[in-house]
């Protein structure tokens, strides 16, 4: 068989037996949503990241709308976070009737600049959404206690970071609450949609269970005005299968990240950057090039698969440029979005040997 294409396929590939079997157990039992498996699914995740609870909902973007939502944005009402961030962080704080407020990132990692943060609140600050990019923890220490000045929450989009650390203690619970993705192709992927809100708050976990399925408190008795946003069996006894697997899934990426490291470490590419008390779990290993469409061009002619995380920032995206303060205000936002390349993260050495021969090669 042909070495896999994208992670998905090598989860499937890998662990078939386990996938087929956690399948038929659903099968069985007849019972499709909110069952047992998501009840399990919800108790191993929060104890993988040791936090108190996790709430199982149907996708990454809606575990993010339902954590800010549940802060009772009212219009005007302001959210900091990043445009260097997939489109859905955004969409989700539009969502909820509060206006994004943008601030760029720091040069080395593309995570939230906490002096930039500093500047962006106001009085109607409600929230600061900092997001865990390619696996890479935010500088959360820093965003906490800026945010803890303030008196304002920090909700995490976690979406890319399942398992990573930041001084310690999983990314996820730094803030009020943290939203992860199970998206197929993420660190844990379902094989559909999915998500999860995680929370220290058993409070704030029963007004979420209740949001994800139209406000009940008891079923057909509305106690909020609530949205049908639940997690399936199916991808929960899936999800399962691959959380067992995680922390080895993460190993295999970092250790592939090394390698890349070691044999660009003399080639004029930027590569990710490394901190001790913040390492990443590599949902993308990016490199930075001023000619990044060309290189693009000569991986994909030896039909290496890259990614371009994200061609355009979210605030020059059309549906959310009168949020911004158009092109040149996030300078370093805008440079990456002209010289970022993901490169394959998920595959056996040979890939990355393959990869940096044409890398190496274009000097
Ligand atoms: C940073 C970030 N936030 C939020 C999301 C939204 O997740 P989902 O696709 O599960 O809605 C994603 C996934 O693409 C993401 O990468």
């Amino acid at each position: 068989m042909n070495s896999p294409q994208t992670n998905v396929e090598a989860f499937v590939r890998t662990y078939r037996a386990e996938i087929d079997a956690a399948i038929a157990r659903v099968l069985d039992s007849g019972q499709f949503v909110l069952g047992p498996e998501v009840e399990a699914f919800e108790r191993e995740f929060a104890a993988f990241l040791g936090v108190r609870c996790a709430i199982g909902v149907a996708s990454g973007t809606e575990a993010l709308w339902l954590a800010l939502k549940s802060l009772g944005m009212s219009p005007g009402d302001e959210v900091v976070t990043v445009s260097w961030t997939a489109t859905a962080t955004v969409a989700a704080i539009v969502e909820t009737g509060a206006r994004p407020v943008f601030v760029d990132v720091c040069r080395d990692d593309l995570t939230m600049d906490p002096a930039q943060l500093s500047e962006a609140l106001t009085a109607r600050t409600r929230a600061i959404v900092p997001v865990h990019l390619y696996g890479q923890p935010a500088r959360m220490p820093e965003i906490c206690t800026i945010a803890q000045q303030a008196g304002v929450p920090v909700i995490e989009d976690a979406a890319q970071a399942h398992g990573a650390q930041c001084a310690g203690r999983s990314v996820g619970r730094w803030g009020r609450s943290g939203a992860f993705s199970f998206y197929p192709t993420k660190n844990l992927g379902a094989l559909g949609d999915g998500g999860a809100i995680v929370t220290e708050d058993a409070n704030l976990a029963g007004e979420l269970r209740s949001l994800r399925e139209y406000g009940w408190e008891r079923r057909f008795v509305s106690e909020r005005h609530g949205w049908n946003s639940r997690l399936d069996e199916l991808q929960a006894a899936i999800l399962r299968v691959r959380l067992r697997h995680l922390r080895a899934e993460n190993a295999s990426r970092a250790a592939i990240a090394v390698l890349y490291d070691h044999a660009l470490a003399c080639a004029p590419f930027i590569t990710p950057p490394r901190f001790a008390d913040r390492p990443s779990v590599y949902h993308q290993y990016v490199i930075r090039h001023p000619e990044r469409d060309r290189i693009r061009a000569r991986l994909a002619v030896r039909k290496v698969p890259t990614a371009i995380h994200y061609p355009v920032p979210v605030h020059l995206q059309p549906a959310y440029r009168q949020f911004g303060r158009g092109p040149g205000s996030l300078p370093v936002t805008e440079q990456a979005a002209r010289e970022a390349l993901s490169l394959p993260v998920y595959s056996a050495q040979g890939n990355v040997e393959e990869v940096v021969s044409v890398l190496i090669g274009l000097r």
